[in-house]
């Protein structure tokens, strides 16, 4: 995934556009580059690494006279990072520059026709076609070179374009990528994401799929391909700018961490404990008679959000007694998979971008499933795509390892456990105002835990030195055992497996060793006992447990076999999954800067992942 931004206006582009790239830096950043309108020519910059590097290229008052210009920040996907693929890219004659988001699925043949047109090409990317095309199409009419270009192009784009001839002039244009216009007095900005405008405006036309917009310094005119004008509606952004930053934290991962207490309330906010009582979200858009008919839940998700979903296989089934079955959507993309009539679809997606999860919501609907997103973006392709969406409200997630993210996810899918409970009457009264009320105390809870970071250093320092390490846990323990030990590897690159406590006597325990690192999870009371032998087998090989514990009558037994207990504050069984997964993205935090490692962009991984 890349970022773009654009800007034209009264100020000079460059430090407008150089900040909103660094606010999309979570985005993608192998390289940066930005093309500026000056008065004299179409000056462009752009380097492989880091905006810092490009930040020190463009230098002198020739940049700074640009009163427009755009620029990008690129994660590589069709040629290798480098200076030349680096955007912006131009045309032969260097009059165009443009900006891309997304795969061009169809560039080989069209890079071929242009060439036999006469165009030469110098970059490996498929976004330079883009450039060329505009080059081909214009005839005066910047507007109808991109309509004319968005036309041939098969695949995904978010893309911005300028042209020499016309200084003050943006011309972008969407599909399956996001692209926002942020709209100011006498000056307006082009983006994908949010955060890249904040400190300017708070106003946005959130293009749909197949729009082109014109922007200029004083408006900002919005056409389908065919040339028709639309009006949009102005959408209010809700976020304060300080949100999008890292409010004196070191990273933005142990910020958004801090911030879930209030990410939780925000999620339960009018959906539970409201004026009628019990749970309440018109948002699923379901009949009595059509939650009654849901003998079957499936859930599609990838990564972390896949997590929430495994998590939600085992509350699900205890609380409404149906079948829930979670998949990969990369995998379910490619099966054939059986989709029952009385089943409700259910994707979960954090960016709702991420390309493979876009693909099996897609997949689901062209086989007649009608499709509940639980997103974090709106206006994202999964929330403007599937049927009804829930959003999560975690506010902008920036650090590339979900953490307020997941733990929002999992709080929405309780909720509509609940409400399906409530509504199909699979709860009795009295066990949903039990659960509502444990549900509204969690995040006071989860402060309690946030406020206890020295007892995860402790840990975190005997972690770091080892290079691998185990995660055990059984039954809902399990799924969160699988997050934290993700959470661990992508942002400190310590080797971590997750394991079902009950399956590392058939193979994995042959690679317990003197001292190596086990992190065992034991939050349901009914499986103490089984948990505990488990943990005494790998005391036996001599590995280092640490134990996070649900706190209760057997948390001093614990005490006595283990090399560091967290104790979690109680709660219902069924909703540890929120309290115990915050001591384990501590946990990662911590060993991850003990190792020194770039928390908030770990290496290879990008924050919504565009490309299946
Ligand atoms: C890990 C992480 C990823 C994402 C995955 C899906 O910390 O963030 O595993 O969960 O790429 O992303 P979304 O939820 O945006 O679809």
């Amino acid at each position: 995934m890349s970022g773009i931004v654009g800007y034209t206006g009264g100020q000079s582009a460059y430090p407008v556009l150089l900040s909103g790239l660094k606010k999309l830096e979570y985005r993608g950043y192998d390289s940066a580059g930005m093309a500026l309108l000056c008065p004299k020519e179409l000056k462009i910059a752009k380097t492989m690494g880091k905006i810092s590097i490009l930040e020190k290229m463009i230098g002198g008052d020739g940049y700074l006279q640009g009163l427009a210009g755009i620029g990008h920040i690129r994660w590589a996907t069709h040629g290798a990072p480098s200076d030349i693929n680096a955007h912006p890219h131009l045309d032969c004659s260097q009059k165009f520059a443009i900006v891309h988001n997304g795969i061009i699925e169809n560039y080989l043949n069209l890079r071929r026709w242009l060439e036999e047109r006469g165009h030469r090409f110098i970059s490996e990317t498929d976004s330079e076609v883009l450039a060329h095309l505009i080059e081909h199409f214009f005839d005066g009419d910047l507007f109808r070179a991109v309509a004319n270009t968005v036309e041939k192009v098969e695949g995904s784009f978010a893309m911005a374009a300028i042209y020499d001839g016309e200084k003050e002039k943006l011309v972008c244009a969407r599909r399956d990528c996001p692209l926002i216009i942020g709209l100011g007095e006498g000056e307006n900005f082009v983006a994908s994401d949010v955060p890249a405008f904040l400190d300017h405006t708070r106003r946005a036309y959130i293009l749909e799929n197949g729009e082109i917009a014109v922007v200029t310094a004083d408006a900002v005119e919005i056409y389908t391909s065919r040339g028709e004008i639309r009006t949009k509606k102005v959408d209010e952004i809700t976020w304060n700018a300080a949100e999008a930053e890292k409010e004196g934290y070191p990273h933005f991962m142990i910020k958004e961490i801090m911030e879930q207490p209030q990410a939780l309330r925000r999620t339960m906010q009018g959906r539970l404990g409201g004026p009628g009582g019990g749970f309440a979200l018109p948002e699923l858009n379901l009949t009595p008679e059509e939650i009654g008919a849901i003998e079957q839940i499936y859930i599609i998700a990838c990564g972390t959000s896949y997590h929430a979903g495994l998590v939600a296989k085992y509350t699900m089934e205890r609380i409404l007694k149906i079948p829930v079955e979670v998949d990969l959507a990369s995998e379910f993309c490619y099966r054939e998979p059986l989709l029952d009539k009385n089943m409700l679809f259910i994707v979960i997606s954090q960016s709702g971008e991420t390309a493979d999860t876009l693909a099996a919501l897609r997949l689901a609907r062209k086989k007649g499933k009608r499709v509940l997103a639980i997103t974090n973006i709106v206006g994202s392709s999964v929330a403007r795509e599937a049927d009804n969406v829930f959003f999560t409200w975690a506010g902008p997630e920036i650090a590339v390892a979900s953490t307020k993210a997941y733990l929002t996810q999992l709080s929405s899918l309780y909720l509509i456990t609940y409400y399906l409970a409530q509504e199909k009457g699979s709860l009795s009264g009295a066990e949903l105002g039990e659960a509502g009320n444990a549900m509204l105390n969690l995040p006071d809870l989860v402060e309690t835990i946030l406020a206890r970071t020295d007892e995860i250093q402790k840990m975190a320092a005997y972690l770091a030195p080892w290079e691998s390490c185990f995660y055990i846990g059984r039954n809902i323990d399990y799924a969160v055992a699988l997050e934290g030990a993700l959470k661990l590897e992508e942002i400190s690159y310590v080797h971590a497996e997750a394991y079902a406590s009950g399956e590392l006597k058939h193979g994995t325990l042959a690679l317990v060793t003197e001292g190596i690192p086990v992190v065992a999870l034991v939050t349901q009371r009914a499986i103490i006992e089984k948990s505990l032998s488990n943990i005494k087998e790998i005391k036996a090989r001599g590995g280092h447990v640490f134990c996070f514990a649900q706190e209760g009558e057997a948390t001093d037994e614990f005490q006595r076999e283990v090399d560091g207990l967290f104790r979690i504050p109680a709660t219902l069984d069924i909703l540890m999954p929120i309290l115990s997964v915050i001591p384990l993205q501590l946990l990662a935090y911590h060993t991850a800067i003990a190792r020194g490692c770039p928390v908030d962009n770990p290496r290879n991984l990008t924050k919504s992942v565009t490309v299946e």
